[in-house]
């Protein structure tokens, strides 16, 4: 079997599909790799550094999409400047690719049906369940926990005071108040972060396991009033919540955000738009210097006025929209990355060979087109198939 990893081609992009210690699994398990030339790059990964790992640097990723019959990448095919078109035009039938498809996203319908139309086999990452032996190939929890640590800090730094408290020749400094919303995999990180930095934390979620557990690394719960048997469905997840108590959770919340340094927002859903949880008016009342880090942004945000992919300033406070926060933190989101779709990989290989188990639950969840045809099921829904 030969695997590509192509280098990633989104701009600003630092991130790679494979590391030196995975090329090194993948070709004692008998596959040969084909790495394209100074695709570790952002992630300070030397081409030598796969040579000595097993693999074949290529030049030419053309040479890659053409060979392999299986592409790890990090992101969904994207257009590629460089060859004039897209990379799922350099792909080929029966090729499998292994990616952050995010094939419910609208932006990405026309994608998925190239996908399906050209035979291509697509596995998205973001569909692995959250069950317990799909956890070391959970590449989106990977990515939520670097999320939470480098949005805190990112936050931390922006804002113009001291995070901890500090004793000095002047006096005395009170620490920095920081809230997280939505203590789930990011929001737990950031609750963990902002408390090493010294930060007094709040936070709140309306599933009062989360909340549990947030309290258990040590945040003060804020209650967003919202009872469990509204709040918590099917398999203990989040649901929607209807607007009357969308409009209650924020006037629970309002009055501890406004007295807020930092508000991390990372409440969502599955496969819905993000709740909007802070208002213009919220901003407002919050002190000019404090920061919001939105990190749900890709799903439309917590906060109303955040701007996609931008860090604007709005009544005095700093809003953080970036998009891809792990990208920041390419040597440990890389090693996460390449580890979670490494052993994804060899959940799927038996004798060198990709085998589909199409009644297994995590290859429902992840695979998205097959024999030519749109399968997964969020994106079946999102376009009205
Ligand atoms: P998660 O599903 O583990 O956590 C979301 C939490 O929000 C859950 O605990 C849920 O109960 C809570 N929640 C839902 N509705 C709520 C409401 N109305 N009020 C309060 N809490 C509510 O998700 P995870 O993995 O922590 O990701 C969080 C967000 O971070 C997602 O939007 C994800 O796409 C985003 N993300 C962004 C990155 C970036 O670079 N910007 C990178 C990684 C993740």
């Amino acid at each position: 079997m030969v695997i590509g990893i192509p280098k990633e081609t989104m701009p600003g992009e630092s991130r790679v599909s494979a590391t030196p210690e995975t090329v090194s699994e993948m070709v004692k398990s008998g596959a040969t790799v084909l790495v394209e030339k100074s695709a570790g790059k952002g992630a300070f990964l030397s081409d030598e550094s796969y040579i000595a790992a097993g693999a074949v640097i290529v030049e030419d990723c053309e040479e890659i999409f053409e060979k392999s019959d299986v592409i790890l990448k990090v992101k969904e095919p994207q257009y590629n400047a460089e060859k004039g078109c897209s990379e799922i035009d350099l792909m080929h039938s029966g090729q499998y690719l292994i990616a952050f498809l995010h094939p419910a996203s609208p932006a990405n319908h026309p994608m998925v049906k190239e996908m399906a139309r050209k035979g291509i086999i697509g596995l998205t990452l973001d569909g692995i369940p959250r069950i317990s032996r799909a956890q070391n190939m959970d590449a989106l929890t990977s990515m939520s926990t670097c999320a939470g640590y480098k949005g805190i800090l990112m936050a931390a730094s922006m804002l113009p005071k001291f995070v901890p408290q500090i004793v000095c020749a002047a006096g005395f400094i009170r620490p920095s108040n920081v809230m997280v919303i939505g203590a789930g995999v990011a929001g737990l990180q950031a609750i963990a972060t902002a408390r090493r930095l010294g930060a007094v934390v709040y936070a709140a979620d309306i599933r009062p396991e989360a909340a549990e557990q947030a309290k258990s690394l040590g945040a003060r719960i804020v209650d967003t009033g919202v009872p469990s048997e509204i709040a918590v469905g099917e398999g203990g997840y989040a649901k929607p919540l209807p607007e009357e108590w969308m409009v209650k959770e924020r006037d629970a919340l309002k009055e501890t955000i406004s007295k807020m340094d930092i508000v991390f927002c990372s409440a969502l859903v599955p496969s819905r738009l993000a709740p909007v949880l802070v208002t213009e008016e919220i901003v407002e009342s919050m002190q000019p210097g404090s920061v919001i880090v939105d990190i749900s942004i890709d799903q439309g945000g917590n906060c109303a006025i955040t701007v996609p992919g931008e860090i604007t300033n709005k009544h005095g406070v700093t809003i953080l929209g970036i998009k891809n926060i792990p990208g920041i933190l390419p040597v440990s989101s890389t090693w996460m990355f390449a580890k979670n779709v490494c052993n994804l990989f060899k959940y799927l290989t038996k004798d060198n060979q990709i085998v589909l188990d199409l009644n297994d639950e995590i290859v429902a969840g992840i695979l998205t087109t097959y024999n030519g045809e749109i399968v997964h099921v969020g994106a079946r829904e999102a376009m009205g198939i």
